[in-house]
């Protein structure tokens, strides 16, 4: 296919899933303010996880879930950072080899153990984060659903019903839904027992938000609880890890960035409570770029997944039918030269740069990227140029709601989302939990580089990611080299 040529259209493809739309950035602004009735993000996730069989999918409970990360969980992040650190100490101490010369290393698994610890801190305790059976549901909930859709999609849909008996993973999901109900409730019990009481300190956990949030009549529903946290695994644990075992195959390739993380977290992490500080992680600019560039290049192959409810008429004259499933072609936007210049080249401070720049900003940047070679109705402002990439943050960002585009000071960042930003999807659906996973690598990649040097095996090129279907993650099996550093 010839990807310039269709990178401003809508286009279609087949895959193993159906066939599916193409939106481009240009247009994917009509789109993103769309709402649910008109065009879902449920529907579309359900049918993809198939969530009949799965029970990959938070149902009448979703908003609930998503309100919870924005305000709670985003709100708590302070509390949570040192906690977090205190976590990552004690794992290090646990699984990490001991690293006193150059140590071979499998970083992806440790990664998912690491992550999965670290928000089981956060959602419900230490007391089951540490414990190795509700690691064992919430690591593998998200893989044995994702086998179980990669089984059933070989049957036709009206075989399914039938077929689902064949294929054992919906029996371990079930299984394991059971099992985490069985851990939480004596948590829950006790959550409930701390309202009751006036004056308790309550945790602050995501047991305790959920438990709060939930209608009287169903705060023992021990199963919803289950299922939400579940959930919650699967949307956080993989995506989170992946991306961190990404920054490290990164760091390991471009020594250079090591130094100038390093300096950086030293300078922020100095004095006895700078990880305590509510202001540390944030002050990371130079790491928050160097996420966002290892994110660019190695994050998903496509974003955007949505289902017209209702049709829906575009200004390029698309019409689009009820019925049709879409994505956007994240990749290619993320090689796109016309929004990052010299696209294959890993540029770690790329987005400080530009983050830089901003700082005496020219209000010209239109809302929408506008390609060079179109116009629209829509878009009414100044096209971007070729050498200022159009990179646009929607105002999803707790900070900066309603912010102008050109003023926005977070355009930058990694959480910010836009339209050809999309790592974390647009509009209304975006991810709630960025700002953790934020947090969350941020704290492991300042911790290692603060202790460690890493390096890939002389001459060894970085790890392949591994592609499936439409999903794309970083090696599980590649080894880098990790040494302790010597005490100043
Ligand atoms: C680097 C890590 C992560 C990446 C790349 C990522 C990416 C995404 C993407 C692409 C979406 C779909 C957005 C859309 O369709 O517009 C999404 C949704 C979601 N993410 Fe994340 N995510 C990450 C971490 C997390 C974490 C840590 C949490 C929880 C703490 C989380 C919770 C969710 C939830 C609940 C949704 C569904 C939101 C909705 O449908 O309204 N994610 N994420």
């Amino acid at each position: 296919m010839d990807i310039v040529k269709f990178r401003d259209s809508v286009y279609q493809i087949r895959s193993t899933e159906g066939v599916r739309t193409i939106i481009p950035p240009t247009l994917v602004g009509e789109l993103k303010g769309l709402p649910e009735e008109t065009l879902s993000a449920k529907t579309a996730v359900s049918e993809a996880m198939l969530s009949e069989y799965t029970q990959l999918s938070a149902d009448a409970h979703s908003d609930i879930l998503t309100l919870l990360l924005r305000t709670k969980a985003t709100h708590n992040l302070q509390r949570i950072v040192s906690a977090l650190k205190e976590e990552f100490q004690f794992i290090l101490a646990t699984e990490f080899p001991a690293c006193e010369d150059w140590t071979p290393f499998r970083i992806q698994p440790f990664m998912v153990r690491a992550v999965s610890r670290l928000s089981g801190r956060a959602f419900v305790g230490s007391s089951l984060s540490r414990s190795e059976e509700w690691m064992g549901v919430s690591v593998n909930f998200a893989i044995t659903a994702f086998i179980a859709v990669t089984k059933l999609q070989f049957f036709p849909p009206w075989m399914r019903p039938v077929a689902q008996y064949f294929v054992s993973e919906l029996r371990t999901i079930r299984k394991d839904l059971a099992k985490a109900q069985a851990m939480l409730e004596p948590l829950i019990e006790e959550r409930l027992s701390y309202t009751d009481t006036p004056g308790s300190d309550k945790p602050d956990d995501f047991i305790q938000w959920f438990s709060d949030a939930l209608p009287d009549e169903e705060k023992r529903d021990y199963f919803i609880q289950a299922k939400m946290q579940l959930l919650l695994s699967a949307s956080s644990i993989h995506t989170t890890s992946n991306l961190t075992t990404d920054c490290i195959y990164d760091l390991a390739v471009h020594q250079e960035m090591q130094d100038v993380l390093r300096e950086e977290a030293t300078e922020v992490f100095a004095g006895e409570d700078a990880w305590e500080r509510k202001d540390s992680i944030a002050k990371l600019k130079k790491m928050d770029s160097f996420i966002k560039e290892s994110q660019r290049l190695s994050g998903n192959i496509t974003s955007f997944i949505r289902k017209v409810m209702k049709p829906i008429d575009l200004s390029d004259g698309t019409h689009l039918a009820s019925g049709t499933s879409l994505l956007t072609a994240l990749a290619g936007i993320s090689f796109d030269e016309r929004y990052f210049p010299d696209p294959e080249v890993f540029d770690g401070l790329r987005f400080w740069k530009l983050r830089q720049q901003q700082q005496s900003p020219t209000p010209t940047r239109s809302s929408s990227p506008t390609p060079l070679t179109r116009s629209h109705s829509s878009v009414t402002e100044t096209p971007a140029t070729p050498s200022r990439p159009a990179i646009i943050s929607s105002s999803s960002s707790p900070a900066s709601s309603q912010s102008p585009t050109y003023l926005n000071p977070s355009k930058y960042h990694f959480t910010s989302i836009g339209d050809t930003n999309q790592n974390f999807g647009l509009g209304k659906h975006a991810c709630p939990g960025r700002f953790f996973a934020a947090q969350e690598i941020k704290l492991i990649l300042s911790y290692l580089l603060l202790n460690y040097d890493i390096k890939l095996r002389d001459g060894e090129a970085r790890p392949n990611p591994v592609v499936f279907m439409m999903t794309k993650s970083p090696s599980q099996t590649a080894e880098v080299l990790f040494r302790r550093r010597k005490a100043a």
